[in-house]
């Protein structure tokens, strides 16, 4: 007999897009050497891109969307994996080009799943989820690039986001002085718990000078955009930006200078297609030495019906910290 369960799916059909949640059974899950009953995904920011109308994000429907889940494994013939490993899944594009996190059951290619780290429970792995990750990635990119703790503050921009809240997190517990850079001023107390020394609005104006006053050893900037050019301006001699996103634009300029005359390095973050060996290394840092006491201060727990709810929050900006889904109902596969 079949097993059936909940998945959130997406449609589109002579130009009507219709989001909603469907009954399946193992056999609509795509083709793959693991099947995980997931417990939790997470919302990340492409997650809210990918979940609307016209995106760009996904080419070919149905998809179930999520871009990152941590589950059990049920059924395995991936010599890495047996039934009842516990597994983190993130990137690879799952839920992009392949069905994602929200569904209770998901078949996928073993050889993208993660062992889930000691000291870290499957609840945690979704609270850092995809931002996380990113945000572990570039602060660890930081470090390769120079971060010591006497040359000064780092600033982490989108700071009330995913990847901002889990940066600010890290670096503090590194023991890193933090500078906050959010315009969501609700939640300059709760930043200020988690590690920041200080919380300052978000940058926007770009300045006419070629370099201006620096005042950051390394910035996290999840934001991108225009206001790039002005923060390049800003960070010392030597210093380091690691770029991983674009909720504040995608294009920017900037002078050679802060470049020629400061050395500043410009790094790129990609969490998609990080080598399966250093992605292991980041999550052991994510259990280990990154981990943050105050990591369940950021999470705020739906329940998979809430789903589209959370998708709304992100997509007016109206969420802060890491928006965690609780996938678990008594019993999803009612047939096992
Ligand atoms: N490279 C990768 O592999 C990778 C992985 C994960 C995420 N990302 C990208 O990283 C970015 C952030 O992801 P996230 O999960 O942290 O998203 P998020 O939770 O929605 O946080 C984004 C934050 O950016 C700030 N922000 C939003 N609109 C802005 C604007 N117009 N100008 C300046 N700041 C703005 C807000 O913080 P404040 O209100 O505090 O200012 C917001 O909370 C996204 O672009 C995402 O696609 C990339």
């Amino acid at each position: 007999m079949m097993q059936s369960f909940k998945a959130f799916v997406l449609s589109e059909q002579e130009g009507t897009f219709t989001p909603a949640f469907q009954t399946l059974t193992t056999a609509d899950l795509p083709d793959g050497d693991v099947t995980v009953r997931v417990h939790y995904s997470s919302i990340n920011y492409k997650d809210m891109l990918a979940t609307q109308p016209n995106n760009k994000i996904i080419r070919q429907y149905p998809r179930i969307p999520g871009i990152d889940l941590a589950g059990t494994v049920i059924d395995s013939q991936h010599p890495q994996f047996k039934k009842g490993d516990q597994v983190i899944a993130t990137g690879y594009d799952l839920g992009v080009s392949h069905d994602g996190g929200f569904s209770e059951v998901m078949r996928l290619n073993g050889d993208w799943l993660v062992p889930l780290p000691e000291n870290l429970t499957l609840e945690e792995a979704m609270i850092i989820g995809t931002a996380g990750y990113t945000a572990a990635l570039s602060v660890d990119a930081l470090e390769q690039n120079g971060l010591t703790h006497d040359k000064g503050p780092v600033l982490v921009r989108g700071a009330s986001g995913g990847v901002g809240t889990i940066a600010t997190m890290i670096l503090h517990t590194l023991g890193y002085e933090v500078i906050a850079s959010s315009d969501n001023t609700d939640y300059a107390a709760t930043l200020k718990k988690i590690g920041a020394s200080d919380v300052i609005p978000r940058i926007s104006d770009v300045t006419p000078k070629a370099l201006s006053k620096t005042e950051w050893q390394a910035v996290v900037d999840p934001v991108g955009g225009p206001s790039i050019e002005e923060v390049l301006k800003r960070i010392h001699p030597s210093g380091a930006l690691a770029l991983s996103g674009n909720a504040g634009g995608t294009a920017f300029e900037s002078t050679v200078f802060p470049f020629i005359l400061r050395g500043l390095r410009l790094i790129g973050i990609d969490s998609v297609y990080t080598p399966m060996a250093y992605r292991q290394h980041i999550w052991q840092r994510l259990a280990t030495d990154f981990k943050s006491a105050h990591l369940h201060t950021i999470k705020q727990v739906i329940a998979f019906a809430e789903l589209q709810n959370g998708l709304e929050a992100v997509h007016q900006s109206t969420h802060n910290g890491r928006i965690v889904i609780d996938m678990q109902v008594e019993n999803p596969l009612q047939n096992d």
